[in-house]
């Protein structure tokens, strides 16, 4: 059951999605209790979680806050994490990385962030000032961020909202605005902004504090609020980043991370289909310029260990269909054309970058038969069909599913085939492939 609030919610501030046909309960997704909700709330008291420290601006918690006007459509690139890990990641392949997205048609498709993520620092020096690890980023952040930037590209960047990353490097905890500075400095336009090593740190707080920082730079930046949902690994305070993220930045994670399988968790790991699953209840708190990030694409990383192709395609239409970041983790330079297809397919990324900006949702659950519905500003869908069992199966849906009448005649176009298929009326069957999915868009 999604929690009351979460129902509240989506009554108050989420009118198109209201518009929707009534929402099923969900059935895979364990809620936190009202009880736990209860105890995390009454636990924020900002002061005596930290106690005012002088040489910290103390960020703006007011409700009307709200973020900063970007990533009005979900934000897309290529971040080096899922591939590069820690130890792999140089300056080299971030120069690599450039010249392939820039000429191999992702720029042009909508992918424009460039993500370093963790390990690109060095020590910090003795102002106190971030600097880049010298050995891997020989140039340095600025001539790398004019680099990614002369390609045509935006240049996002890593941080921690902890003394130290989850990779141990140097994170921003008392250094907000003297970091923030140097990003600013150095042309950043993205910053993700993860969790570990925060201590007894209110999430709110933390992440609050950094959006203010970054803002008083005059700089666009989006902010990535990395903090896991209910995730989180160690602390007993489920923050639901959810519930504060919109005022604060322009996407948050709802899950630990995800793994380059189709299902099980391994640790922190998570397989696609558990964090569909944690993802696809959320699609309230999802709109323009504030995201639900189910975390980012493994489609082409280490091709034969993890997903099948048949599962790359739907992984890919299930973060379409739910309006995700588009974060690709692949590496660019030896990307085949299985893997192009896929990331490639401008009608399945017009379906996530849709200008409504609601996330699609399931609505219909036969076990493993599933139909999802997205609404798209002209006013048509996006239609998935939706196989998780390990058979081919034939799916059907009916029209008023989607909130037409089953009468109309509806036009259809599929989405893999990129074949329009006519005005059909009633609504739509299909074979799909075992761990397959069979993606549409209709429009009366
Ligand atoms: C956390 C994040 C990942 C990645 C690593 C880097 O696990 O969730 O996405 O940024 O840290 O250390």
């Amino acid at each position: 059951m999604v929690s009351a609030a979460l129902a509240a919610f989506a009554l108050m501030a989420a009118p198109t999605v209201q518009a929707q046909t009534a929402a099923p309960a969900p059935k895979r997704y364990a809620a936190p209790t009202a009880e736990a909700v209860a105890a995390a709330r009454a636990k924020r008291v900002y002061d005596t979680v930290q106690p005012p420290n002088p040489t910290i601006v103390r960020p703006s918690l007011d409700n009307k806050r709200t973020a900063n006007g970007l990533a009005l459509t979900p934000p897309m690139g290529w971040n080096s994490w899922n591939k590069f890990g820690c130890k792999a990641l140089t300056e080299q392949v971030v120069r690599d990385t450039a010249n392939e997205m820039a000429a191999n048609g992702m720029r042009d498709a909508g992918y424009a962030y460039l993500i370093l993520d963790d390990c690109w620092a060095g020590p910090r020096d003795a102002q106190g000032a971030l600097t880049a690890d010298p050995k891997k980023f020989p140039s340095g952040m600025k001539a790398l961020g004019d680099y990614i930037h002369a390609k045509g590209l935006k240049f996002g960047i890593y941080s921690d909202a902890g003394k130290l990353t989850c990779a141990k490097q140097p994170g921003s905890q008392g250094h907000e605005y003297q970091d923030a500075m140097s990003f600013a400095s150095w042309g950043v336009d993205y910053l993700k902004y993860d969790w570990c090593h925060t201590g007894s740190r209110n999430t709110e707080e933390a992440y609050a504090l950094m959006a203010d920082a970054l803002r008083a730079t005059g700089r666009d930046i989006v902010f990535s609020i990395c903090n896991w949902g209910v995730d989180r690994p160690t602390e007993f305070d489920r923050s639901l980043p959810w519930e504060w993220g919109m005022k604060i930045g322009n996407l948050w994670r709802t899950t630990s991370d995800i793994r380059n399988d189709w299902q099980g968790r391994v640790r922190f790991g998570l397989g696609v289909l558990d964090i569909v699953d944690k993802n696809e209840p959320l699609y309230p708190y999802a709109g323009p310029g504030h995201w639900n990030d189910p975390d980012m694409l493994e489609v082409g990383v280490n091709k034969n260990e993890g997903l099948t192709s048949e599962e790359q395609r739907s992984h890919f239409s299930l973060w379409a269909m739910m309006a995700a970041p588009l974060i690709v983790g692949a590496d660019l330079t030896i990307m085949d054309d299985a893997t192009r297809t896929i990331l490639l397919n401008k009608d399945v990324i017009a379906v996530d970058q849709d200008r409504l900006g609601a996330q699609g949702r399931r609505v219909r659950d036969d076990g493993d038969l599933e139909v999802w519905s997205k609404p798209l500003a002209d006013g048509g869908r996006a239609v998935l069909l939706f196989n998780r069992s390990g058979a081919p199966a034939r799916i059907a849906t009916k029209w008023s599913e989607h909130g037409y009448p089953d009468a109309l005649r509806v036009a259809v176009r599929d989405l893999w085939a990129h074949r329009d298929l006519g005005r059909i009326k009633g609504g739509f069957s299909a074979e799909v492939p075992p761990h397959g999915v069979v993606m549409l868009r209709v429009k009366p």
